[in-house]
């Protein structure tokens, strides 16, 4: 735990790029509720009818500089700090030869971000690490400079992650050195512990009053990623954005599960608060096609979402991209020592004590990388093709079904009707 062999040893061969098939049979218990499987048909898509997803637009209408891309599978927020120089490195090399975008994580934007050429979403976490003045506000200055690179695509605002609703980031002394207090503007060797939420976003208004700060100080798409908690919430948020106008809307939003991973988080939160990714996805897409702003805000979703699996079935939901931190450390080669807030991780990811990081070769993962967004694409679309649409993104809630707790399965259509099937297939422009 929290990741099985088999979900492991998926990711450590499609990063490797060797053969993904296995023999015997399925090693999953498919009797208790839960269970994902999808409904392939009598007459799967031949090689020769499929075809590339097409391209997805985030801030098309809002934002001066809209940010185009191909890849639905991408890397979660994971700061510079809470993993080492080489683990930025390989991913960002990564990233750009799979045309895959990478998240900063709140640790600010550092030079090995930049290094592979790839997309890039900053994160403004709630200490504003790298967008921060002198006394800890936002600084529209540092935004400017922050959206001056050109490969600094979106921005998003983090409400809260799934491993630690209601708490900041911690990065523990030991893992503050020189290089990492001055991207972040912290004291080294001191815990850096940002505030629990955003001191200046108290409420829903304010909230929209930064996504749309922020959107037009950098000219670039804004969101926010959060765990849901209180179902209403997410209601209240939209039915003000409504008021307010559409333009106000958040370019995106990422939802993260109760069960997301961390650098370091206290195990109550850990264990116990936020709702899972297979109930608040749903209820996100559903509540977006609600209040009408479907065509407004993309859905990102991330939660234990790193074998095709559980990433088509994201996209089954209505997402329109899926992100994965751990899926991307398993493939630089984490071994799940869960040593990531000690400093001693064995496999150079999230340390900074040069001799562990010996392995973590940049070219030699920058590939692995790669090939495990490679092989994400092409077997998330294996089981599109086995359903009987052309690609990833034509697939739909009535291509999956989940698993009950008596043993027998419901389609996903079912349990959660397409409310306005037009709009809630907004990603899926090509549709049969
Ligand atoms: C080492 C590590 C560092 C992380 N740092 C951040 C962060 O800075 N900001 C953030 O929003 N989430 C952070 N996360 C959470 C991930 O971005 C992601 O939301 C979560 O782990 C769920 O995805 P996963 O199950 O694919 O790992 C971190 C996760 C890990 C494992």
């Amino acid at each position: 735990m929290p990741f099985n062999r088999a979900q492991r040893s998926w990711v450590y061969r499609a990063a490797k790029d060797i053969d993904n098939t296995v023999a015997f049979g399925s090693t999953r218990d498919l009797k208790p509720g839960g269970s994902i499987l999808f409904v392939n048909t009598a007459f799967p898509t031949l090689g020769k009818d499929a075809v590339k997803c097409p391209p997805v637009v985030i801030g098309e209408n809002s934002a001066n500089n809209p940010f185009t891309t191909h890849s639905f599978f991408n890397i979660s927020g994971m700061s510079f700090g809470a993993i080492s120089k080489p683990a930025v490195k390989a991913l960002s090399y990564g990233a750009k030869k799979a045309g895959a975008w990478m998240n900063t994580g709140e640790g600010g934007l550092s030079p090995y971000h930049l290094e592979g050429g790839a997309d890039i979403v900053f994160q403004i976490g709630t200490a504003k690490y790298g967008v921060r003045d002198k006394d800890g506000n936002l600084s529209d200055e540092k935004l400017r400079e922050i959206a001056a690179h050109e490969t600094v695509r979106m921005f998003e605002i983090k409400m809260s992650q799934g491993a630690k609703p209601g708490k900041g980031g911690i990065l523990p002394a030991a893992k503050v050195n020189d290089e990492i207090s001055k991207i972040r503007g912290i004291p080294i060797h001191t815990d850096s512990i940002s505030p629990n939420r955003h001191p200046e976003i108290e409420n829903n208004d304010d909230l929209i009053d930064m996504i749309n700060h922020i959107r037009k100080v950098t000219g670039k798409p804004v969101g926010f990623k959060a765990v849901l908690g209180d179902k209403t919430w997410l209601c209240d948020f939209l039915t003000i954005v409504n008021k307010r106008g559409k333009q106000f809307a958040p370019d995106f939003i990422t939802v993260d599960s109760a069960d997301g991973g961390t650098g370091a988080a206290p195990m109550s939160l850990l264990d116990y608060v936020g709702m899972p990714i297979h109930e608040s996805l749903p209820l996100v897409i559903d509540s977006i096609c609600k209040a009408g702003l479907r065509d407004r805000i993309k859905v990102i979703a991330s939660g234990k979402l790193i074998n095709p699996a559980e990433v088509a079935w994201a996209l089954c939901v209505g997402a329109d991209f899926i992100t994965s931190a751990r899926g991307f450390m398993f493939s630089l080669g984490c071994v799940q020592a869960l040593q990531c807030h000690q400093n001693t991780c064995p496999t150079g990811i999230t340390t900074h004590n040069i001799k562990l990081q010996h392995g973590l070769v940049v070219e030699q993962k920058s590939t692995r990388v790669a090939n495990y967004i490679k092989n994400m694409a092409y077997e998330v679309g294996l089981i599109a093709h086995s359903c009987g649409v052309r690609s990833p993104r034509e697939l739909t809630r009535r291509h999956a079904r989940i698993v009950q707790g008596n043993g027998t399965s419901i389609m996903l259509a079912d349990i959660y009707p397409d409310i306005y099937p037009d709009i809630c297939a907004v990603n899926t422009k090509e549709k049969n």
